[in-house]
C-alpha cells in the first residue's frame, strides 16, 4: 500500500521511513507531491494538528496520509513547550535556539524536578473512494526522560541532545538511530498505526504490512 507521510521535517521523515522499512508499505513523502499546500499548525493540541495535516494531504493526494505532530513536554514548565516545540524560541526558531532557550529556562531547576516526556500523536486519514479506507484514526506514543544541563550527542534532531533516557544512560542524540527508533514516542505511536493497518479491511491489492 502507498502511504504519504505528511511532514516537511526531515528528522521525522527519516525515522518513520526507517521504521517502515521491510514492511509492504510504500512510503511517499511530500517531495513526491511538490504542489501540496503548506499546512499551518495553529491548533492547541497535538491531535488536532496531526488531523489537520493528515486531512489536507489525504485530500490533495487522494492517498492515505499519515501525519505526526509531536513535541517535548517538560514537567517543571507545566508541559511547555508542548505543541509549540518547533517554534519555542520565536520567529526564526531552529533546533539550536530552541535547545538554548530550554537550557536557560531550566537553569535553576534541581535534578529531581527535571522530568519530561516526548509525545507523538499520529493521524491516519483516508478519503475512501480511491484508497478503500474512508476513515480517520489517531494514536499517541509517549516516552519519559530527563532534561540534561548541557547538550550531549551529535545525532537525531530537535531536543534530542537534551533528552536523557535513563534505561540507556544517554541522551537520544547519543543513541544510534536504530536504538532511538526502538523506544521513542514516534516508534510507540507507529507500532499502533501498524496494528491498525494490519487489522483494516483493505482491498486485496493493498497487501499487508
Ligand atoms: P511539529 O512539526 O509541530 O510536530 O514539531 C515537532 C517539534 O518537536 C520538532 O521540531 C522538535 O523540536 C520536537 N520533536 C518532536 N519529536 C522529536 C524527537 O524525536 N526528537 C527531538 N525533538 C523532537
Amino acid at each position: 500500500m502507498d502511504l504519504v507521510i505528511a511532514t516537511r521535517n526531515n528528522g521525522k521523515l527519516r525515522e518513520i521511513k526507517a521504521m517502515l522499512k521491510g514492511t509492504r508499505i510504500r512510503v511517499l513523502s511530500l517531495d513526491d507531491f511538490p504542489g501540496c499546500p503548506e499546512v499551518v499548525e495553529d491548533k492547541e493540541t497535538f491531535r488536532e494538528n496531526a488531523l489537520k495535516k493528515a486531512r489536507a494531504v489525504a485530500e490533495y493526494t487522494g492517498k492515505i496520509a499519515l501525519a505526526d505532530d509531536s513535541g517535548l513536554s517538560v514537567d517543571a514548565l507545566g508541559g511547555a513547550p508542548g505543541v509549540y516545540s518547533a517554534r519555542f524560541s520565536g520567529p526564526g526558531a531552529d533546533d539550536l535556539k530552541n535547545n538554548r532557550k530550554l537550557l536557560r529556562m531550566m537553569k535553576d531547576v534541581p535534578d529531581e524536578r527535571r522530568g519530561a516526556q516526548f509525545v507523538c500523536v499520529m493521524a491516519l486519514v483516508g478519503r475512501g473512494q480511491s484508497t478503500g479506507f474512508g476513515t480517520e484514526k489517531t494514536v499517541k506514543g509517549i516516552v519519559r526522560g530527563r532534561i540534561t544541563r548541557e547538550m550531549r550527542g551529535p545525532r537525531g534532531f530537535g531536543y534530542d541532545p537534551l533528552f536523557y533516557y535513563s534505561p540507556k544512560g544517554m541522551t537520544f542524540a547519543q543513541m544510534g538511530p536504530e536504538e532511538k527508533n526502538r523506544v521513542s514516542h514516534r516508534a510507540r505511536a507507529l507500532a499502533k498505526i501498524k496494528d491498525i493497518i494490519n487489522k483494516m479491511q483493505l482491498p486485496h491489492s493493498w497487501g499487508r504490512s
